[in-house]
């Protein structure tokens, strides 16, 4: 079956709780399934190694996560209105995946988690799509049709999901919040799905 790559950091786990939604979304749609990966910290002091497995969640990203995914959703936590330092330093490491197209043609998505409201969701969101479309990636936003979008006074944008966590990161994801990762999910599966029974079409 194929897999739609859902690969996220998060150090509070507010993030970490979209992506589980958005996997659940992805899981709706018969014949794919959602593929969780995340990214080890960094050091601000000098190279760190991570022990090759984290001590809980899902397994670190591999760059073959990469080449077998039909599809990808990326998150991260706002950091300072832009993503998370760990997921930037993996997506610089994917220089070959660029040069060999890679990940040319298939969709992605994106998603947040902030601390305060208007703290800047949109603009990480859409800084993190740049790096996807140097990809050549189809990166997909979430209609207002069927959705929250028009309603919700916590997170969701027509530029990805995203949650509103709070400064201590306790509030819980909203209902409205919850119904936007999951469509947005079961939204990228679907087109995966299309776009990779025409995988010469999709790379145009
Ligand atoms: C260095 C740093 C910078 C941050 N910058 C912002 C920001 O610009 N806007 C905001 O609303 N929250 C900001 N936050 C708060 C996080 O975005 C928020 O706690 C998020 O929900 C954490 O997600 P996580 O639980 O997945 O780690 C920042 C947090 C840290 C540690």
């Amino acid at each position: 079956m194929p897999d739609v790559l859902v690969l996220y950091y998060s150090r509070h786990g507010s993030t970490r709780k979209l992506a589980e939604l958005i996997a659940s979304g992805i899981e709706r749609v018969p014949g794919v399934q959602a593929r969780l990966r995340t990214v080890p910290p960094v050091s601000t002091v000098c190279e760190a190694t991570a022990p090759d497995i984290p001590d809980e969640g899902p397994p670190y990203v591999e760059l073959r996560d990469l080449h077998e995914c039909i599809g990808l959703a990326l998150g991260s936590p706002t950091r300072f209105g832009n993503m998370a330092a760990p997921m930037k330093y993996f997506l610089d490491g994917t220089i070959a995946e660029w040069l060999g197209g890679t990940l040319t043609g298939k969709p992605a998505c994106v998603f947040t988690s902030t601390g305060s409201l208007h703290g800047g969701q949109e603009a990480t969101l859409l800084s993190m799509m740049l790096p996807l479309l140097h990809h050549g990636m189809l990166v997909l936003g979430l209609p207002y049709g069927n959705t929250p979008l028009m309603t919700t006074s916590g997170g969701g944008t027509p530029y990805g999901p995203s949650h509103h966590a709070g400064g201590d990161n306790a509030r819980a994801v909203s209902d409205d919040e919850a119904t936007m990762a999951i469509a947005m999910g079961q939204r990228l599966a679907e087109t995966a799905l299309r776009l990779s029974v025409a995988p010469a079409a999709a790379a145009r």
